[in-house]
């Protein structure tokens, strides 16, 4: 059983990586949400999840993070995700339900505290949260198993030519997380891309229930890009961590010494894989995971697969 805690920026793609986990409760257990400032504004964020969390009747806590990089200017992404970050199902309704009373730094301190197993975080937003609890609480290091998280790359880009948007929207943070002795492995741009979802299953998918009518109303918004980019596929980003957790043979993967490029003109937020052998790189301590590959069809047959079962409960 994977205890995990989601932190994330919702955002169509984190939004359905949460329902992919919330389909498997027999290899997920989510013990909290917390958000953080990334595609939308951090209140959006939580504003998002928590009524996704109403629509299919569900209390997972939710605990807000920061609504600022650690020295960045913002840079949201409406152009993908629309002002609220998660345009195209008007259907949903505000919920009620706040976020927890602390800050999710001390949200995340106090379970890791608490935990008496170690948790895993899956992170699918920009990494200020975890930077910032790994700095103000190093004492829960050792509490955390591993970070699976989506964001950087092994050579593609997105915000820039070379730099994923999670990292490059915070780069400061990135490099402290991925310079602490936290054991990570990097679902980067490469995986996503490698487990995308053909556009022609999203225009065939026929609604049966809650979660399948929620899932093509997010798809057919998100979508909107790749249609512009003459794409005849999209990468759902976040849910590659989500299915790294429950179908690790479906990657390849590879170890490398990261690290994050935080002054770069044209590489700022690069993820730099160092591929130099043992002549140059003779000791790598702590090694990343990066994914560099995955069965496309396994992970689009999964992924449906998983709001079928939610449509069932
Ligand atoms: C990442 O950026 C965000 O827009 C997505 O939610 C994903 O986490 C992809 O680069
Ligand atoms: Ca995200």
């Amino acid at each position: 059983m994977h205890r995990i805690i989601i932190d994330g920026d919702p955002g169509h793609d984190d939004i359905l990586a949460f329902l992919v986990a919330l389909a498997h409760p027999e290899e997920i257990e989510i013990l909290a949400y917390t958000t953080v400032v990334g595609n939308a504004r951090v209140e959006d964020c939580s504003r998002n999840v928590l009524k996704v969390q109403d629509y299919f009747g569900i209390q997972i806590p939710v605990a807000q993070g920061y609504d600022q990089p650690l020295t960045r200017e913002l840079h949201l992404a409406g152009q993908f995700h629309g002002p609220s970050g998660l345009d195209g199902a008007p259907f949903l309704i505000p919920s009620k339900r706040k976020v927890e009373g602390k800050h999710a730094i001390e949200y995340l301190k106090d379970i890791l505290e608490k935990s008496e197993q170690k948790v895993e975080i899956v992170s699918m937003g920009p990494l200020t949260n975890i930077a910032m609890l790994i700095k103000t609480y190093p004492q829960v290091i050792d509490k955390i198993e591993r970070l699976i998280m989506m964001g950087g790359c092994f050579s593609l880009g997105n915000a820039l030519a070379k730099s994923e948007f999670n990292i490059f929207h915070d780069p400061e943070a990135a490099k402290i997380v991925f310079d602490s002795p936290l054991k990570i492995v990097m679902a980067g741009i490469e995986s996503c891309f490698a487990g995308s979802i053909l556009l022609k299953d999203i225009e065939e998918l026929k609604p049966e229930g809650r979660a399948t009518y929620l899932l093509k109303s997010i798809l057919t918004f998100y979508s909107q890009y790749a249609y512009k980019n003459n794409w005849d596929r999209i990468p759902i980003f976040d849910v590659t961590p989500i299915m790294y957790l429950l179908k690790p043979e479906i990657f390849r993967e590879e170890e490398y010494h990261v690290e994050v490029e935080i002054k770069g003109e044209l590489t700022l937020g690069m993820t730099v894989c160092d591929q130099r052998g043992p002549v140059y790189l003779p000791v790598v301590e702590n090694p990343k995971k990066v994914l560099m590959d995955c069965d496309r069809e396994e992970f689009s047959r999964e992924f449906f697969a998983s709001f079928r079962r939610l449509d069932e409960r």
